[in-house]
């Protein structure tokens, strides 16, 4: 079945509505049979990240899915944290977690519904990925961020590569101060699945 939750099947998605679909059957179970199960990890590698480089103030989680990353975020800083989602009920389930101050539905394929130089911050983990959301992107990340602000995405490795987010980030870097990337693990020492060994690139922008 095509929209039985799996990362398999996530890395298949053809389109906005697949995805809809999938994270729509996804959303109960994904925290405990994805995140745990799979030992996942970018959510706690673009938190650190993110504070790291001195994010702080209002912040867009965008692909928020359950709040995996906020989560982590309230840990270890004073943020206020909006999240958006194509998945209504990925964000039903951040709700419940009390851990956003408003939460809305967008396509990130598309314009975010949000005005210009909005947000102090803009962080991502795991939606820049295979059969999610490609490089174009990433200029609304940079339009809804203000001057000075802090954008903190991870972006699948490979995906990276297939989808050429190279030539984006440098159109781009012409509208921002600069940018660094890290290579990091998905997963963590512990999985054992088919995924264990991919990698992501953390994309720090100071816009
Ligand atoms: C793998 S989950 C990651 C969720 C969360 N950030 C995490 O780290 O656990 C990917 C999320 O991206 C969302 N997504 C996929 N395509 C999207 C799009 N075009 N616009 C907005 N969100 C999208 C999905 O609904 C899902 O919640």
């Amino acid at each position: 079945m095509k929209n039985k939750p799996s990362l398999e099947n996530a890395y298949d998605l053809k389109s906005p509505e697949d995805n809809i679909q999938l994270y729509s059957v996804w959303a109960d179970t994904y925290d405990a049979d994805f995140i745990e199960k799979m030992h996942y990890r970018l959510h706690f590698c673009v938190a650190d990240e993110f504070i790291l480089n001195g994010g702080r103030g209002l912040v867009l989680d965008v692909g928020a899915g359950t709040g995996a990353l906020a989560e982590q975020l309230i840990k270890r800083a004073d943020l206020i944290l909006d999240a958006t989602d194509i998945s209504k009920e990925m964000l039903e389930i951040a709700k419940l977690k009390n851990i956003y101050n408003r939460s809305f539905l967008s396509d990130l394929t598309k314009e975010i519904p949000v005005t210009d130089d909005y947000y102090d911050g803009v962080v991502s983990s795991g939606t820049f990925t295979h059969g999610h959301v490609g490089p174009s992107s990433m200029r609304e990340l940079v339009r809804v961020t203000k001057p000075a602000g802090l954008i903190t995405i991870s972006v699948n490795e490979k995906h990276w590569t297939a989808l050429d987010f190279n030539t984006e980030l440098e159109n781009i870097s012409k509208s921002v101060k600069n940018y660094t990337l890290k290579k990091i693990d998905i997963y963590g020492e512990q999985s054992v699945h088919d995924h264990k060994d991919d990698k992501a690139i953390i994309l720090t922008i100071n816009v």
